[in-house]
This record gives C-alpha cells, structure tokens and sequence, in this order.
C-alpha cells in the first residue's frame, strides 16, 4: 500500500536540461534544482541487519536532458525489439551506518544498446522500490555510448520521506570512461560477465 501511494511521484519535474548531452561536449552541470515524488512518511518495519558498506554517501551526478517523469514501475525494463545485451544489476539502498533502507525509490532510465534513449515513450524507464531488506533488481540491457558520454545508467535514489539522489552508475574498462568529465569512480558497479552479465552496487545515501 505504502508503494501505491508512493507511486504518486510523478510530480517530477523535468529538471534543468543541461549537462549528459550528446552534443560531443562534456560540460558537467548540476542540476539547479531537484524535483521531489511525492513520498508518504516512513513506515519502516524491523531494521534489517547492516550490510557491509564504505559508509561514504554516494555521490550525487548531473541528471542530463533525458530523464521523464512518470515512469512505469517495473523492475525489468529490457523485453522484445530492445537493443543490447542483457544485464542483471542488483544491490542494496543504505543508510550511513549500513542499515538497508526498506522501501526506497530507485527510478533507472538510461539507452539502449545502441545508445538511444526512448524520448517518446518510456522504453527503459521505470520505477521500483526496495525490498524487506533493502534490496532492489534490475534487469535492463548494457546501455550503449553516444556523443560525449561513456556507458552509463541513470538513477533517482529516494528514502521514504527523503531527499532525492541523482546520480549515474558506470562500468569498469568502459573505454570512455577517461574521457568523460561526468565520470566517476565511486560509481562503478562491480560487473561480472560470464552465461550472462550481472552488476551489483549499494547506494549509500547520506540522509533519510
Ligand atoms: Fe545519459
């Protein structure tokens, strides 16, 4: 019930469109204000038990020009006539003491394989929650490069009743990864490639 309500977070605000542009440039700029979803107070059950963690808060990235609000929930973004290669990112949302945080918005969107967003409609976009343990899953598609940017996958990170985090995960040995000013090595996933290729990476967030 508390998801549903909480579902209510489309009172997004397209934010500043700047910065994660394919124009060939890299300019960096954050964004000058952050939309908040619309979040029911915390209703935290029983605190799992921590997870081992840096106890750094992750560290927030410039939203770009393609993220829409709205987004459908769903945890598995990737299906038929999507571009790219299958990928499996799962993780945890936590607090600073390493304590998973129940019931946090994690909104991904991010191209496909080929490097294309879906500006149209809502093709790898959408919205979930984290679980009794603080966990999510995401099945998605290893997103392509396009002008000016090195692979990457876009998130909002919200504790119930909390700020929002913007940020953008990336992954390790992307060729690009050097040249991208928006680039950053604290939000490299650990990624796995064998049958199938699957990521992980805990957000750390700095407030609830
Ligand atoms: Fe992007």
């Amino acid at each position: 019930m508390e998801a549903m309500i909480r579902l209510l977070l489309a009172g997004y605000l397209v934010a500043a469109m700047t910065g994660c542009a394919g124009t060939g440039t890299s300019a960096a700029v954050p964004r000058a204000s952050s939309p908040l979803p619309t979040t029911s107070p915390s209703t935290q059950a029983s605190t799992p038990a921590p997870i081992a963690c840096s106890k750094v808060a992750t560290p927030g990235v410039t939203e770009g020009p393609y993220f829409k609000a709205g987004s459908p929930a769903a945890s598995t973004l990737t299906g038929p006539g999507v571009a790219g290669t299958s990928l499996l990112v799962t993780g945890h949302v936590l607090n600073l003491n390493c304590a998973p945080i129940v019931g946090a918005l994690l909104d991904f969107w991010q191209a496909d394989g080929n490097g294309q967003y879906d500006n149209n409609g809502y093709r790898l976009r959408g919205h979930q929650f984290t679980d009794s343990q603080g966990a999510y899953r995401l099945e998605t598609v290893i997103p392509g490069e396009y002008p000016g940017r090195t692979q990457h996958i876009h998130v909002k990170v919200q504790a119930p009743g909390g700020p929002v985090l913007t940020t953008q995960l990336f992954f390790p040995g992307s060729p690009r990864n050097s040249q991208d000013s928006i680039f950053n090595g604290a939000l490299l996933m650990q990624v796995s490639s064998g049958a199938s290729t699957t990521a992980n990476y805990d957000f750390i967030l700095s407030s609830e």
